[in-house]
Parts: structure tokens; C-alpha cells; sequence
């Protein structure tokens, strides 16, 4: 049999409860990924996505255009079923909004079936303050801000529950960052920036975590986004960006204590290789670092947004339910490797062939 399976009914509850879907009468029993039709095949890869998040309700901060990560993660959780509210910075606010309003996303917001993502809310969100109190003065009497009530983490938390309830939400991602000096080497770095770069993309993470905990039904989840400078030397990723994102990395795990004590939510954080987003294209030629990771990674297709996407609407799940405090890795297993393919194939030019250069 080709591309399917027969499934006699034990299978069916088995598959489903593996899957994480309760198998009810009159219900079709999964509804994305894998379907099953009414003669009991399993259909193998069925457009939507093989998560069930139907039902709960996502904010994600740091979507200002359909380039970077927020945008593939607001899709695949959305093709899991979720509402998907996002946080936006407010400098990026207005053309974001109008580009979503002219119809320029309507390609990028197609889903697999042919439907469209459409975002519940967006709100302007600046992850540099906590409250109204912390944004200066000016900055709040300036064009981009004046626009919105209180752009800080605490008001937009406060907003939604004005606008959904006391517990409006299952997740939350944090997918931002900014450092001032990211184009400086640390030695060059000033203090300023450091703190600047460690406080929007590391800092921010605990305030949301601390602000939006109470938001989030019990047993929730919280995703950021990191990369592998936290751990290794990535010249060129500068500006005390490398020091925010160990501070995040950390931070992952005192915040999955805590916050797993205090609500039994889920903190985790992934570490995604090299994706030419706009954020990234400010740090340099994204396309070299992205073309030397394919090249040096066990698996050599380049990382797709979308394979951040999936993997956090998983941390998002109740597959992942054991899952917290943890760093992983989307990034085609690059941080695995010890020695670049052009040396191995130096080597293997004087001993033979090593495994997996055959
Ligand atoms: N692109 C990569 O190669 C890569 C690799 C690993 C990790 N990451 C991480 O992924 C996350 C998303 O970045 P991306 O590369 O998808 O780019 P992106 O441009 O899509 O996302 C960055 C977002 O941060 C927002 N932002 C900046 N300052 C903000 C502030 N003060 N308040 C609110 N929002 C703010 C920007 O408006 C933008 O929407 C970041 O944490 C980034 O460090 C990126």
C-alpha cells in the first residue's frame, strides 16, 4: 500500500492518543496533518499541520513584516488552530498595518489549504519598557507612540485582558531583538549598548514571562528565540548580542523553574541557525554565514522559517508537555559539528573516506 496505512479501530485511538488528539464520536478524528477517512486510512502528509492547538489562543511578540520568524511561527501555530495575536514595535506599527491592509502579505499569509492567517489583534508592543512609567516622556509624545495608549509590556498585557478576560492565552512567543552595536566587536562595545542589546532581547524575555504569566492558562507555554552565539564566538554577531543571548539562554531555565512553580507553565527557548530575515540582515551578509552552515551541517538544505515555525507550535503543544527549561536547537544540526567538511575533506583526501563523506 503506498502512501497510506490501514488502521483497525485499536489503531485509531492508539494513533490518536500518540498524537495527542481524543478520538470522539461524531468528531472527525484528527483534523490537520494525518487525516484519517472513513474506510480507516491513515493519509500520510495532509497539507495542514499535525499539531492540534484548536482552541487556545497565541501572542507573539516581535511581527513587523512577513520575513522573519514571528510571521512563520503566527502560520504554523495558526494552521494548528490557534488565534494568533502578535506584538508589534511601534516604529514598525503603521507600515506593517498598512501593508496587511493593502493586501502586500496576502501571498505570504497563504496557508496550505488556500485559506488565509488572519492575526485576532495586533497590538504596539516596545519590549524595552515594562511600564508607561519607564518610557520617557518624549519618546511617549513622539509620532509612532502617541497613536497607542501604553506600548509597554505591562499595558499590552493589561489591554488583553480588557479585550479576552483574566486568561485569554495558551502561549507566548518572544521572537525579537535589537542591539544598537550589533555591528561592533565586544571590545569595542560601549556600555551603553551592551545594556541596550541585553535589555530589549534578553531582559524582555523575563518581563514577558513575569507580566503575561498570570494571562496564560496554567500549564501554558513560553518560546524565545535564540542562537547559537550564546554558547560559541559568531564574529560579527557584536554588540553585546552574543552576552543577551547567554543572558536569554539562562534566563530559559531560572524562568521554567519559577514560573513552573508558580503556574505550571513551560519556558523554553530555540536556537535556530541562520535565517536572512530583516533583523538579520543588519548584522552583515547573511547569505554567506547561511551558505557555510549548509555547507558544514549534517543535514545541507538550508533552515526554512517554516521548520522554526513547526518546531515552536511543538514547545506549544502538549506533545511537549515534559518539556521545559530546555534550549533546542532548529538549525539542521550545525551545532553539533566539530570540524568544518573542508578539512574533513582534506583529511579524507590522505586517510579515505570518513563516514558519511563516502
Ligand atoms: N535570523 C536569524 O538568523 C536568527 C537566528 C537565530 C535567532 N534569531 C532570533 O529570532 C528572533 C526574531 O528575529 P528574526 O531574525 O526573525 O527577525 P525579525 O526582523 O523578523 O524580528 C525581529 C523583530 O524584533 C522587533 N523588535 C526590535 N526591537 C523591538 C522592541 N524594542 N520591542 C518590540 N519589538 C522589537 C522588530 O520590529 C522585529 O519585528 C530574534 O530574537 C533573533 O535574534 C534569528
Amino acid at each position: 500500500m503506498h502512501g497510506s496505512e490501514l488502521l483497525g479501530s485499536g489503531d485509531l485511538a492508539r494513533c490518536c492518543c500518540l498524537m495527542g488528539w481524543a478520538p470522539w464520536p461524531g468528531v472527525p478524528a484528527i483534523r490537520h496533518g494525518r487525516s484519517i477517512d472513513s474506510a480507516g486510512i491513515l493519509v500520510k502528509d495532509a497539507p495542514m499541520l499535525g499539531i492540534d492547538l484548536k482552541g487556545k489562543r497565541a501572542f507573539i511578540a516581535g511581527v513587523a513584516d512577513d520575513g522573519g520568524f514571528g510571521f512563520a511561527i503566527a502560520k504554523c501555530l495558526y494552521e494548528a488552530g490557534a488565534t494568533v495575536c502578535v506584538g508589534t514595535w511601534p516604529p514598525a506599527y503603521g507600515v506593517f498595518t498598512k501593508l496587511l491592509e493593502k493586501g502586500k502579505f496576502d501571498e505570504s499569509l497563504t496557508l496550505r489549504d488556500g485559506s488565509k492567517m488572519e492575526f485576532e489583534k495586533i497590538y504596539a508592543l516596545d519590549a524595552d519598557y515594562d511600564t508607561l512609567e519607564d518610557i520617557p516622556e518624549e519618546l511617549r509624545e513622539s509620532r509612532r507612540y502617541k497613536q497607542h495608549n501604553d506600548v509597554s509590556i505591562a499595558g499590552v498585557a493589561a489591554e488583553m485582558k480588557k479585550d479576552f478576560g483574566d486568561t485569554p492565552l495558551d502561549m507566548v512567543v518572544h521572537s525579537l531583538a535589537n542591539g544598537p552595536e550589533v555591528k561592533k566587536p565586544l571590545l569595542e562595545t560601549s556600555r551603553k549598548g551592551y545594556l541596550a542589546a541585553v535589555g530589549v532581547s534578553a531582559y524582555s524575555y523575563a518581563s514577558l514571562v513575569s507580566h503575561f504569566g498570570s494571562l496564560v492558562k496554567p500549564g501554558g507555554s513560553f518560546v524565545a528565540l535564540s542562537y547559537m552565539a550564546a554558547a560559541r564566538v559568531i564574529p560579527f554577531y557584536g554588540g553585546g548580542m552574543s552576552s543577551a543571548k547567554a543572558a536569554l539562554e539562562s534566563d530559559t531555565r531560572v524562568l521554567a523553574y519559577e514560573a513552573g512553580r508558580k503556574w505550571g507553565h513551560r519556558v523554553n527557548s530555540i536556537s535556530a541557525g541562520p535565517y536572512n530575515s530583516r533583523a538579520a540582515g543588519a548584522i552583515g551578509p547573511m547569505q554567506l554565514m547561511i551558505d557555510y552552515a549548509s555547507k558544514n551541517s549534517p543535514l545541507t538544505s538550508e533552515l526554512t522559517a517554516e521548520e522554526v515555525g513547526t518546531s515552536t507550535a511543538f514547545l506549544c503543544s502538549s506533545l511537549s508537555s515534559g518539556i521545559t527549561g530546555t534550549v533546542m536547537y532548529v538549525d539542521k544540526g550545525y551545532h553539533t559539528m566539530g570540524m568544518t567538511v573542508e578539512l574533513a575533506d582534506e583529511i579524507s583526501a590522505v586517510v579515505g573516506p570518513s563516514h558519511g563523506r563516502g
